[in-house]
C-alpha cells in the first residue's frame, strides 16, 4: 500500500510503500539506519541485511544524502522514535541519485544556509516551522469566519501609502506611478463600510532599511476591519485572535514544538486577556528600567520594547501613543487629541510588536486636516475621503505581522526562518 509518513499509525504490523528522500544514514556490519523524509515528516527505515537481498543492503549502505526513494517495508511500534513507529525495510527502489548534497549533517553558517535556502528547507527544523506557520494561517482563516468577517483581498499594485511615503517600492503602472503595497488598510475601511467585519491576508512590501531580527522586506499581514467598533472592541478581537493561534498550534503542532525544543510551559499562559498599559505608563515603566534618556513624545526602539515585554508572562498591549508618532489615520483621543486610540501588541520574550491597530478617523473635516498636515494630495486619497461622506460610522482595525508571530510562537530567533523565501535587505536570492 502506498501511504505517507504522516498516516504511517494506520499501518501498524502492515507493508507499505513511501516515496522519500534519505536526510541522514548510520550504518554497521550487518543493519543500516535511513532517516526519511517525504515532506509530510520523518521516520527511520531499518535494513537488516538478513531481511533483505545483498543488492538491496549495499545500495542501502551507499545510499547518498537527499537521494529519492520508493521504499517498502512493515511498520513497527518504536517508543524510542517521537513518530512512534520505524519502518522494517524490505525492499528499495532508487528514483534519483543525489551527489554531494550541500548542506550536510554538519554545523553550516548562517550565510551559506540563506544562499542554499531552496535546499535548506529540507531540514527538520525548517519542515517544522513551516507546519506551524500553515497552522497559524489555517486558525487565522477558522477564527475570523467564525467571529463572521468576509476574507477580502485588497490590491496589491496602489497608488496609496497607508504608512507613510520613504518605505515604499517604486513601480511604473503604465504611464502612472504605482507603489507595492505596504497595507491593505485604507482598502480594508473602504470593504468594511461595504461589508461590516472584513480580514484580508496578503504580502505587503516595505523598503525598510532596516537589518533587524524583525524585518522583513516582503511580509504577510493578516489585516482585520471593523464597522461600528471602538478601540476596546477591537483589542478584545485581537487577544482573543492572538490566543486562539497559541492554542491552536499546542493543539496541532506539539511534535513540531519539540523539534523546535520550544518551552510549551511559556506558550500554556497565552490565554486572553492581556494586560493594556497607556504609553505614558509604558515611559514611567521604562525610566523605572533605568531607560532615563527617554523622553515623552519618541518612539520605542526594540530595547525598549524588549524591557517592557519582559514584565509581563504574556503579550502587552501599548495604547494612547502620541499622534505625531503614528499614522494619519488614527483617531484622537476625545479626551486628549494629543494622543491616539492606538495599541501595539507587543510579545513576550524580544520578540517585538506583532500587531499594530486603532480606531480610524471617521471625522470629515478632520480627515480633511489630516491631509493638509501630511501634504497627502491626489486621485489617491479621494476616495478615501469619500469613506467619511457616506454615512461614515466608527471603525477600527489592526494588523497582525504573520512572519513576527510564527517566530515567537515557534521560538525562532530571527524571521528569516519563518517564511520559506526571506527577502531582506542584501538578499533577493534564491
Ligand atoms: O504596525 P504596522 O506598520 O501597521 C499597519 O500596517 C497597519 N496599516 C495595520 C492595520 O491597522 N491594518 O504593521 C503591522 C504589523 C506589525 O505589528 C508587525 O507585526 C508587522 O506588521 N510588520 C513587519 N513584519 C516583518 N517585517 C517588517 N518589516 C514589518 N513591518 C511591520
Ligand atoms: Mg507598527
Amino acid at each position: 500500500m502506498k501511504t505517507t509518513i504522516n498516516h504511517i499509525d494506520k499501518y501498524n504490523g502492515k507493508e507499505v510503500t513511501i516515496g522519500a528522500w534519505l536526510a541522514n544514514k548510520r550504518s554497521s556490519g550487518k543493519i543500516a539506519f535511513l532517516q526519511l523524509r517525504d515532506g509530510t515528516g520523518f521516520i527511520q527505515g531499518v535494513v537488516a541485511k538478513a531481511d533483505v537481498t545483498e543488492e538491496i543492503f549495499q545500495l542501502a549502505k551507499s545510499l547518498t544524502q537527499e537521494s529519492s526513494v520508493y521504499i517498502t517495508g512493515t511498520v513497527v511500534e518504536d517508543s524510542r522514535s517521537p513518530l512512534g513507529f520505524e519502518l522494517q525495510v524490505s525492499n528499495i527502489e532508487l528514483i534519483h541519485e543525489a551527489v554531494d548534497f550541500p548542506i550536510t549533517p554538519k554545523e553550516h553558517g548562517t550565510e551559506f544556509l540563506m544562499d542554499h535556502r531552496h535546499l535548506w528547507l529540507r531540514s527538520k527544523k525548517q519542515h517544522a516551522i513551516m507546519k506551524i506557520r500553515n497552522q497559524i494561517i489555517q486558525a487565522t482563516y477558522e477564527f475570523f469566519q467564525k467571529e463572521g468577517f468576509l476574507k477580502i483581498d485588497p490590491p496589491i499594485l496602489t497608488g496609496s501609502a497607508a504608512e507613510g511615503t520613504t518605505e515604499l517600492f517604486h513601480t511604473k503602472y503604465f504611464d502612472e506611478e504605482a507603489y507595492l503595497s505596504q497595507s491593505g488598510q485604507l482598502y480594508m475601511e473602504a470593504a468594511a463600510m461595504a461589508f461590516g467585519k472584513v480580514f484580508s491576508f496578503g504580502p505587503t512590501f516595505r523598503a525598510e532599511k532596516s537589518k533587524t531580527r524583525r524585518h522583513l522586506i516582503e511580509f504577510w499581514m493578516i489585516e482585520p476591519e471593523m464597522a461600528f467598533t471602538t478601540h476596546e472592541e477591537s483589542l478584545s478581537i485581537q487577544e482573543n485572535y492572538v490566543s486562539y493561534l497559541v492554542e491552536s498550534v499546542l493543539e496541532n503542532c506539539d511534535l513540531e514544538l519539540t523539534i523546535l525544543e520550544r518551552d510549551k510551559d511559556i506558550l500554556r499562559k497565552i490565554k486572553a486577556p492581556f494586560e493594556r498599559i497607556s504609553y505614558d505608563k509604558a515611559i514611567d515603566l521604562l525610566k523605572e528600567k533605568g531607560f532615563t534618556d527617554i523622553e515623552w513624545g519618541e518612539d520605542f526602539g526594540a530595547p525598549h520594547e524588549t524591557a517592557i515585554a519582559d514584565h509581563f508572562d504574556r503579550p502587552v498591549f501599548i495604547t494612547h501613543y502620541p499622534k505625531d508618532i503614528k499614522a494619519f489615520y488614527m483617531k484622537p483621543d476625545p479626551n486628549r487629541p494629543e494622543v491616539v486610540e492606538c495599541a501595539d501588541l507587543i510579545a513576550p520574550e524580544g520578540y517585538g510588536e506583532i500587531i499594530g491597530g486603532s480606531a480610524r478617523i471617521d471625522d470629515l473635516n478632520l480627515m480633511q486636516k489630516r491631509y493638509e498636515e501630511h501634504a497627502l494630495t491626489g486621485d489617491a486619497y479621494k476616495w478615501y475621503l469619500e469613506l467619511r461622506k457616506y454615512g461614515s460610522v466608527p471603525h477600527a482595525g489592526f494588523g497582525l505581522g504573520l512572519e513576527r508571530t510564527v517566530a515567537w510562537i515557534s521560538g525562532v530567533e530571527h524571521v528569516r526562518e519563518t517564511i520559506p523565501f526571506p527577502r531582506l535587505l542584501n538578499r533577493l536570492y534564491p
